[in-house]
């Protein structure tokens, strides 16, 4: 939820906050702003739109300056227009600074800035104004830690102003997430790393409370008592590469098809120490948001079928239901790491061990852990989740079943997207539906909750998933001549009762499209995607990557940008 970048070096600032924004795009995409030092005043620019039209309209890389910051916004006060827009001045136009989460006690923080003049109705604007305020008494080093010490609620930020003689990038992170990159002769700040990524391998994640204060020649963190400290430094492997679209239309299409290659390095992760864990105890509370909860849901199946008590919780609802107690292994799955809902439910289990699975290294899910399994799946840009989802699963499958039995799944993968041809003759049909159901059964409901939460949000036409048994038991009522009612139908155990529900269906004139491997499910099914010859473990791979395509060319068919669908952004750090 929106997007930060600084930079202060000796390169052209304008430029390099830029590019970084359009890699930040995902985090929030309804304004974007950026702001320059030159000469001890500012330039800044900004309004509502995407970061590539706003950037090109108002020549952001035309602005001169080696210091700058940089925002993309996903709106939480205030509507969406050019003032909310960030970076916001002070009055005086000393200060210019740019946030990332919810200052909850702005309006207590407003009432005590009498005389102060508000230019936007965001709750961000009032750090700069306070940051105005502590400058005429102190140095811009106390005035920057006092202004964040009155800060309640959540907030990764990055501000500059005139009054620092050394020109310096001012920032601070809780329950926001912001990294710095460290480079040689230029220093970097950002939300996520794939923004610094062009320029640097080495990153420092600030802890919960941090500050520090960047300069060309280094930088200084304080902890929240405001104490120097020191942080540790990370190497990422990356490749730049893996942020770009690489001859692909959409960041989605790329990653969906990336599954093939990454797929190999998960199966590599580490997670001997965590499955010692988990065999230790015998209730599991597994929580997550979205699609990461889809895969909370699918492992806590497969451990109730070892004989655990396992219950998956969405993130948002744990602190109302669920009761976890020492006796209690509490794992959390959230590809960002960064989830507010997610890292707020892990901290509430205050009680219990803890395992985080997560795509992102040093992200603050690991910090609130006791043990991390890193799925190692590389950076997913795409708003929608595809290739982190296909990695959980193969993190639980590992777990549960060892990786020996996954052996056969990078082929099935890769021969699962041979069918998007196929996938991309149907797409025209279902982009002119108004409703399209899911229905599964067993082991496969979590992948057909995913399939439909897929489709939905990127189409934005009304989807729903169910197990195959429950359509009798009211959604009947809405299946009508030629609707969609798209079948997970391998053939395992759960085929002959979902034959039924099949049949249910299409007396009520459904259109039946089907995902399978037996040939009379086939033969009944308006459209069918043949599923290949393979291991039945792995049917629930086999299905969600035709599913995954199909969210994407109806997607496309329906003139929608699948890598910015509305109202949405990637990292959701707000709860
Ligand atoms: C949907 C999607 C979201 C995320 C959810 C949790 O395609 O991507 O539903 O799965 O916001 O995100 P993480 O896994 O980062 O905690």
């Amino acid at each position: 939820m929106c997007g930060i970048i600084g930079y202060v070096g000796l390169g052209k600032a304008s430029q390099i906050i830029t590019d970084g924004l359009k890699r930040l795009e995902y985090r929030g995409y309804d304004s974007v702003g950026i702001a320059v030092l030159k000469n001890k005043k500012f330039e800044l620019r900004k309004d509502k739109g995407m970061v590539g039209e706003v950037s090109s309209q108002l020549e952001f890389t035309t602005m001169d300056g080696n210091i700058g910051i940089g925002h993309t916004r996903w709106a939480t006060h205030g509507v969406v227009c050019t003032e909310n827009a960030h970076p916001h001045f002070d009055c005086n136009k000393t200060v210019v600074l740019a946030h990332n989460g919810v200052i909850e006690n702005f309006l207590q923080l407003k009432k005590g800035l009498n005389g102060h003049k508000f230019s936007s109705e965001t709750d961000s604007e009032v750090v700069a104004h306070i940051f105005e305020e502590n400058l005429k008494l102190l140095s811009p080093e106390e005035a920057f830690l006092t202004t964040i010490s009155s800060l309640g609620g959540s907030y990764a930020i990055a501000a500059l102003s005139t009054n620092d003689p050394e020109e310096r990038l001012f920032i601070a992170r809780r329950n926001s997430p912001l990294i710095i990159g460290v480079g040689k002769g230029e220093m970097f700040c950002a939300s996520d790393i794939p923004a610094m990524l062009p320029y640097t391998r080495s990153f420092i994640h600030l802890e919960e409370g941090d500050r520090a204060i960047l300069s060309k020649s280094g930088y200084t963190i304080y902890d929240p008592e405001g104490k120097k400290i020191n942080r540790e430094i990370i190497t990422v492997d990356w490749n730049f590469d893996v942020a770009q679209k690489g001859g692909y239309s959409h960041f989605m299409l790329k990653e969906i098809h990336d599954q093939e290659h990454f797929i190999g390095q998960t199966l590599h992760s580490e997670t001997d120490k965590a499955k010692v864990m988990i065999d230790k105890f015998e209730k599991i509370h597994i929580l997550a948001a979205g699609t990461s909860y889809h895969s909370a849901l699918l492992f806590s199946y497969l451990l109730s079928e070892k004989g655990k008590i396992a219950q998956a919780f969405v993130a948002s609802d744990y602190q109302f239901i669920g009761k976890p107690d020492e006796k209690t292994l509490v794992i959390a799955i959230s590809q960002s790491g960064e989830t507010a809902d997610v890292l707020q439910a892990l901290r509430y289990a205050s009680k219990s061990k803890k395992i985080a699975i997560t795509n992102t290294i040093g992200s603050t899910i690991t910090r609130i852990s006791d043990e991390t399994i890193l799925l190692n799946a590389g950076p997913e840009v795409g708003v929608a989740a595809t290739k982190t989802f296909t990695s959980q699963m193969a993190i639980i499958y590992k777990i549960i079943y060892g990786k020996v039995k996954l052996s056969a799944l990078q082929k099935l993968i890769a021969t699962m997207l041979e069918c998007e041809e196929s996938v991309r003759k149907i797409a025209p049909l279902l982009a002119k539906k108004s409703n399209v159901f899911f229905i599964a059964r067993g082991k496969n409901v979590p992948i057909a909750y995913e399939a439909s939460l897929k489709f939905k949000e990127i189409t934005y036409i009304s989807s729903e998933a169910y197990p195959g048994g429950e359509l009798k038991h009211g959604t009947l009522s809405l299946i009508t001549e030629g609707v969609p009612v798209i079948v997970l139908a391998p053939n395992d155990q759960t085929l002959s009762k979902l034959a039924g529900n099949i049949q249910e269906a299409k007396a009520r004139g459904a259109m039946i499209l089907s995902i399978t491997d037996d040939p009379e499910t086939a033969k009944i099914s308006y459209q069918s995607i043949q599923i290949p010859k393979c291991d039945p473990l792995l049917y629930p791979f086999a299905l969600i990557i035709p599913l995954q395509l199909l969210a994407y060319h109806v997607s496309i068919e329906r003139g929608i940008n699948p890598d910015r669908p509305r109202n949405l952004a990637k990292s959701v750090t707000v709860e």
